[in-house]
């Protein structure tokens, strides 16, 4: 039986909240290299959004299977925060995989794909190692939103507006629920040993899976053997500035024993997104 605990070591900050929005974004069409009409740029973003619906579940089952052991209203209320956030989330990207999907993209094979290694992770790792991996994919979508946030040209430039604000909307709530799943995991006795292999394992399939997806969209456009799809997608990852230079710091202070999410406070991104963004795309409950 556990014994009550703190929701948290490192507390979000007061004014941040875990509760998932209505959003409309007027997503109808997209145009097959959205970003900057660059193939490399746009199926990054593409590859990244077909992860989602299916590892957001995963995120999902994961917290759902150590809830019955936690105690703490606060966390229990975070937790129904992020499955709300995670389920819109999820949502919101099946729109956008759809509209792939329409200009003859495979997005069933590339979900059977990750189907397969969603099904195997949960059958072959512990419930412990599953919210582990969670863990570690949040800390992922964590620093990456953090750097599209705060260096909004380098990541998205010339994309179309409802792209922009669908991926910050996502970067926000992301940011949001940061330490839900880490502070459940510590909450039901998850240790370093666990969260570093977990982490590692996460690395490597983590960078496979979006390689794999990233390059299925190449090879239909019929630009994956071509030099200049490679050369921009170096600079793009890690040229200068480059997105990966932008979150390597980031990632390595997941290794410390005493890293928490809330370590790294961006929490003024949120204020500022709320006060610029947020109201354009929010829809309103009928009065
Ligand atoms: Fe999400
Ligand atoms: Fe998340």
């Amino acid at each position: 039986m556990n014994t009550p605990h703190a929701a948290s070591r490192c507390p979000r900050p007061s004014h941040v909240d875990v509760k998932p929005r209505r959003m409309r974004f007027g997503l109808d069409s997209l145009k097959r290299h959205w970003h900057s009409n660059d193939a490399f740029r746009s199926h990054f973003f593409n590859g990244l959004s077909t992860l989602f619906p299916q590892g957001e579940r995963f995120f999902i089952d994961s917290v759902r299977g150590v809830q019955h052991e936690i105690t703490d209203p606060v966390l229990l209320a975070e937790i129904k925060g992020f499955i709300a956030q995670e389920a819109v989330h999820g949502h919101e990207h099946d729109k956008y995989n759809n509209l792939l999907r329409e200009q003859g993209y495979d997005i069933d094979k590339l979900d059977r794909h990750l189907g397969f290694w969603t099904r195997l992770g949960q059958k072959l790792m512990t419930r412990k190692q599953q919210l582990a991996t969670t863990c570690a994919v949040e800390h992922f979508t964590a620093i990456m939103a953090n750097a599209l946030m705060r260096y909004p040209q380098d990541w998205l430039g010339d994309a179309p507006d409802a792209m922009k604000a669908i991926w910050r909307w996502h970067a926000i709530e992301e940011t949001e629920h940061k330490a839900v799943c880490f502070d459940a995991y510590e909450a039901v006795g998850g240790g370093y040993f666990t969260r570093i292999l977990m982490m590692i394992q996460t690395t490597i399939h983590f960078s496979y899976v979006t390689t794999r997806h990233v390059c299925h969209f190449l090879a239909k456009d019929g630009v994956l053997f071509k030099a200049s799809t490679w050369k921009s997608g170096f600079q793009f990852l890690w040229g200068k500035p480059g997105l990966i230079r932008q979150i390597f710091r980031d990632y390595l202070d997941y290794y410390r024993p005493s890293f928490h999410p809330w370590q790294h406070d961006n929490s003024t991104l949120i204020d500022e997104w709320k006060a610029q963004h947020e109201e354009k795309y929010s829809v309103r409950p009928a009065a």
